[in-house]
């Protein structure tokens, strides 16, 4: 994906990061993904009060794609605040990995970013072909 791609992407999550509702942690992120038919979806983190109900913003992402009829995804960004740039958690690595093992990803604090792929970050996910 072409820089301009990216860029669209992380301009994407940092407004999806500015709706985030994180009233207990106060760690606000957002995320945008790019499906291949160059559709841009994205999300952000939703907490609860319960706090094990909070969605984190790269599987409301990933949802937010599937429910427009998109599951081919091509990139992920994600936006923080974090003092270094945050990979995603292990709940939405396997989330990810189950429509896109091979995710490229890019996350970005302020001017900094890391880039990191899916498999690498979740080598030997459970998949569906454990499920035969
Ligand atoms: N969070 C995300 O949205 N994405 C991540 O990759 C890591 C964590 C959220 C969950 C929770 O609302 C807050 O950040 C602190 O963990």
């Amino acid at each position: 994906m072409n820089e301009g791609a990216w860029d669209e992407l992380k301009q994407a999550a940092r407004l999806a990061r500015s709706h985030a509702y994180a009233p207990y942690s106060g760690f606000t992120v957002g995320a945008a993904v790019r499906t291949k038919s160059g559709a841009v979806f994205t999300g952000c983190n939703v907490e609860n009060a319960s706090y094990g109900a909070t969605i984190c913003a790269e599987r409301a992402a990933l949802a937010a794609a599937v429910a427009a009829g998109e599951r081919e995804l091509a990139a992920l960004v994600i936006a923080s605040g974090a003092r270094r740039p945050t990979p995603p958690c292990g709940i939405c690595r396997q989330c990810l990995s189950e429509l896109a093992p091979s995710l490229p990803i890019r996350s970005y604090t302020g001017d900094a970013h890391a880039e990191y792929d899916l498999a690498s970050l979740l080598p030997h996910a459970f998949s569906r072909d454990q499920l035969d």
